[in-house]
């Protein structure tokens, strides 16, 4: 197969390309990726995959470019987003243009073509669960969206679903929790609290720090996205969670301990405003449709991302 992977020298995006490249031997990827402060085009491990694999510095908003692309895939993965909350209530305009007009010039071209589309999307479109419940997301949520970053990617999903409603689309979406794993960009809570915790600086924690966040790692996500391409029906929607909930305090106070540090390096901060308190997600449709499983246990993959950012300080070194 030829892969059009946008967004590919991001964290998610550049664990996909190694993934699919290790995996699938004979298979070829482009990546476009426009180069936000979040990428880094060394993330994917090009000097294995050599013929395989190319690299262009673009936007998905670049009609031409998108066009000519697109035309030459057989399918098209969109990671490409500006992914960021604080960013996004810093300014909501980059978020609007990347994660809706981008969407919106993908699928317009996915339509001309008639390629198969998959769009990553989160869990974050469906809004907060309250904190004290067993209450979970699954499929047939509804959306409610609580900030310009979930609003944006909520916008592109209902996008998407018009397209296939209405011109057929082969297209899917996948919903998933909060990942983590290599090549994360030092502003999300787990490398920022591993690289604070190395450098012995203090690490920022919003509000009491009890908000319930749902961890996988990220090549367990990878995964999912591999079966929904390989297994999954064309206009669904897929959920992925590995049913980690966890306190980011508690997150931090796990690594501190890992890491033999003072718990003291901690600093409670304002909490950002409208903060989402909880996030669940049911992930038995996927389990059951795709056959998809979770292959990562959390505390080995912490320790597996722990070591990974102790290895790699250098490649943070900018961010
Ligand atoms: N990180 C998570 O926990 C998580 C969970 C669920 C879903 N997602 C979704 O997964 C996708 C990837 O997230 P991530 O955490 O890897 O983010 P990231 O910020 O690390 O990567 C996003 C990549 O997209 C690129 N990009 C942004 N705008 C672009 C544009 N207009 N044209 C081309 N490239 C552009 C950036 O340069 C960057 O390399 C996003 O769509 C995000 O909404 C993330």
């Amino acid at each position: 197969m030829k892969l059009l992977v946008t967004g590919g020298a991001g964290f998610i995006g550049s664990n996909f390309i190694n993934y699919w490249l290790n995996k699938y031997k004979e298979d070829y990827i482009i990546n476009i990726d426009r180069l936000t402060y979040a990428a880094n085009p060394e993330y994917v491990k090009q000097k294995y995959f050599e013929k395989r694999y190319k690299f262009i510095k673009g936007d998905i908003n670049d009609k031409e470019l998108m066009e000519k692309s697109i035309k030459d895939s057989d399918v098209i993965i969109n990671f490409a987003a500006e992914s960021h909350v604080d960013n996004s209530i810093k300014s909501a305009e980059p978020f609007i243009i990347s994660n809706y007009y981008g969407v919106y010039n993908i699928l317009e071209l996915i339509r001309k073509y008639d390629k198969r589309f998959h769009q990553i999307s989160t869990d974050e479109v469906f809004g907060s669960l309250p904190l004290h419940s067993n209450e979970l997301f699954d499929e047939n949520t509804k959306y409610n969206p609580k900030n310009p970053y979930s609003a944006t990617k909520a916008g592109a999903d209902m996008l998407i679903r018009s397209y296939i409603n209405t011109y057929n689309i082969k297209a899917t979406i996948s919903n998933c929790s909060n990942n983590f794993g290599p090549n994360q960009h030092k502003e999300k809570l787990i490398p920022k609290t591993i690289l604070n915790a190395l450098n012995n600086e203090k690490i920022p924690v919003y509000g009491n720090g009890l908000q319930i966040r749902d961890w996988i790692y990220v090549e367990d996500h990878c995964s999912g996205i591999d079966d929904v391409i390989h297994k999954g029906n064309i206009g669904n929607s897929y959920l992925f969670s590995a049913r980690n909930e966890i306190k980011n305090i508690d997150i931090i106070k796990r690594i501190l301990k890992t890491l033999n540090k003072d718990e003291s390096l901690i600093s409670y901060v304002n909490d950002r405003p409208g903060h989402d308190v909880r996030y669940g997600i049911n992930p038995d449709k996927a389990m059951k449709e795709l056959n998809w499983k979770p292959k990562y246990n959390f505390d080995d993959a912490l320790k597996i991302t722990i070591n990974h950012y102790k290895k790699n300080m250098n490649l943070n070194k900018d961010l």
